[in-house]
């Protein structure tokens, strides 16, 4: 056992579940009228109702504990204070200060002054391609945390999104999205954005390349030298890998090594939001984030909105065992927040190592999952309501929506409001049986088919409200999730902020790649591997 799991909060917490296992929730709204007035938060204009979820003021205040015992507070002052949370790269993790405009770094100020320059240029036509026309559309070639966020962002912010210059992005190495990105555009009015941290990621380098390609192909010789200047610009930490790229230092646009990958969307890599939304919109987003900054840094643990989910979470993992965690924005312009959260959640708390080094014997990250409501009321929800797994929900929705057809967003509110409750309250057969017998069933077939019409309930959901889907509520939501992630990460006493797992397929592929080219000794892979290189080298 590690030092946490033998920890007297962790064993009161044990003690906890094998008391209120069986505790139904419905009950527990049937005694105490005032659960939901307990078991809700507001902050940073975001309202969380976690009243439907398996706990009671007990659980909750042993939760809390753990928190308490894990020092969280202290370690939350080391985040905002720029010290060495990432403790095995050695580095800071200061994405709080790239919204904070009290921030010290002076390269912050200057690198938001720079992309509102350059977007200002692209929007005033002052940019212009290498034939002289106005830039039309923008690519941005990066891929995990150099194009989840932005790509999430923009959908979101569609509404804002402006007519004039139409951002895409392009992350797979596969190069079909490169290809039907590629194919409806206009070199001479197409400007590429060439994003990532370290400017050592393949998809990405290979996708340029094969963009400065199609691009020079359709320059005429006298002009190509200047052309990349025109058309590429890069955002990244190492200037020196994009300069012998070909870009020009003046169009690179730098962060710091602090900076994580996953939580790098208000740094320069947000430069394709702030292109497509706008500087006001783009600086409405860093002070939504910095809002909910102010709640998790100063707010009392039980009242703090990312520790209470984080706790949630921890709950269910660790104690109920719940391996995944479903994400169900009743929003459309949410469909790529679940995504989003993937590389977020999971590539931050998806270790098994802790911070002295031990193997550990708990679970921590839960699979991240979803999709929009109502859509997967007709898709997966069927396993959440009879399904044999607990499955912990978080539900979004919006009061206000950007559409002018009201009834529509009152059928997604009251959807969004019955499956919570129908996961809470379930059917028993004994109501399933009445209801039958009520719709025409005769006796005999309604005892048979009672059974396959019972939903057990008593499944857990929170549901996060917001006024509306706006810059400022985004990036609330957004900081929300990076501090559940982040707080859940002390707790489970492991670096939140490195991602040495993906090192190991990265370094495979390389030489994998190599072998699909040219003939080589296969004996030392597995047959498995030696035969599925030899289909393709035969196809
Ligand atoms: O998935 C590994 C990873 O390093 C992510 O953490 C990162 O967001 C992504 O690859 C892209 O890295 P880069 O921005 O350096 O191209």
């Amino acid at each position: 056992m590690t030092d946490l799991t033998n920890s007297p909060a962790w064993q009161q917490l044990i003690k906890d579940f094998e008391k209120t296992r069986t505790q139904q929730m419905y009950d527990q709204f049937s005694t105490d009228p005032t659960r939901t007035e307990k078991f809700s938060l507001r902050a940073a204009e975001l309202y969380l109702d976690y009243s439907k979820n398996r706990i009671n003021n007990e659980t909750l205040q042993h939760l809390v504990a753990l928190a308490e015992a894990a020092h969280l507070p202290e370690h939350i002052e080391n985040l905002f204070t720029g010290k060495a949370v990432n403790f095995t790269e050695q580095r800071a993790a200061w994405h709080t200060s790239l919204r904070d405009p009290t921030a010290l770094q002076p390269e912050i100020h200057s690198t938001l002054q720079r992309m509102h320059l350059f977007c200002s240029a692209l929007h005033s036509d002052h940019w212009r391609g290498y034939s002289g026309k106005p830039i039309t559309d923008v690519v941005n070639l990066g891929i995990g945390g150099s194009d989840l966020g932005p790509r999430m962002v923009v959908d979101t912010l569609s509404a804002l999104s402006n007519k004039k210059i139409k951002v895409h992005f392009v992350a797979n190495v596969d190069g079909s999205e490169l290809y039907n990105t590629l194919k409806n555009l206009n070199p001479e009015t197409t400007l590429f954005i060439v994003a990532s941290k370290t400017f050592t990621t393949v998809e990405t380098l290979l996708n340029a390349t094969t963009a400065r390609t199609w691009l020079l192909n359709k320059v005429v010789e006298r002009k190509k030298a200047d052309a990349i200047t025109h058309h590429f610009v890069a955002i990244t930490v190492h200037a020196d890998r994009a300069i012998k790229f070909g870009i020009s230092a003046d169009n690179i646009f730098s962060f710091s090594d602090w900076v994580g990958g996953r939580y790098s969307l208000w740094s320069a890599i947000g430069l394709p939001i702030m292109i497509a939304i706008g500087v006001d919109a783009f600086l409405q987003l860093l002070n939504g984030a910095h809002c909910m900054d102010q709640h998790f840094r100063n707010a009392p643990l039980a009242q703090n909105m990312p520790v209470i989910l984080a706790l949630l979470g921890i709950w269910y993992t660790n104690f109920y065992r719940c391996q995944t965690q479903a994400i169900i924005p009743y929003d459309q312009n949410l469909a790529l927040f679940p995504n989003y959260l993937q590389q977020l959640d999971m590539e931050s708390n998806g270790k098994s190592v802790n911070v002295n080094d031990e193997i550990i014997d708990y679970p921590t990250a839960p699979i991240i999952w979803g999709g929009v409501g109502t859509n997967g009321q007709h898709a997966f929800h069927q396993l959440l309501h009879q399904g044999q797994f607990l499955l912990p929900v978080d539900f979004i929705i919006a009061l206000d929506n950007h559409h002018p057809w009201p009834e529509h967003h009152d059928l997604l509110y009251a959807n969004c409001l019955a499956q919570s409750q129908a996961l809470l309250q379930g059917r028993t057969q004994k109501q399933a049986y009445y209801e039958l017998l009520a719709e025409g069933y005769d006796e005999t077939k309604a005892k048979k088919l009672a059974p396959h019409k019972m939903l057990p309930g008593n499944r857990p959901s929170n549901t996060l409200v917001m006024k509306k889907l706006t810059p400022t509520t985004l990036g609330a939501l957004i900081a929300l999730y990076e501090h559940k992630v982040f707080t859940q990460g002390i707790i489970w006493q492991i670096n939140s902020f490195d991602q040495y797992g993906v090192e190991v397929g990265k370094q495979l592929a390389t030489s994998l790649s190599k072998a699909l080219k040219e003939d080589m000794d296969m004996s030392a892979y597995d047959s498995s591997t030696q035969v599925l290189v030899n289909l393709f080298k035969k196809k």
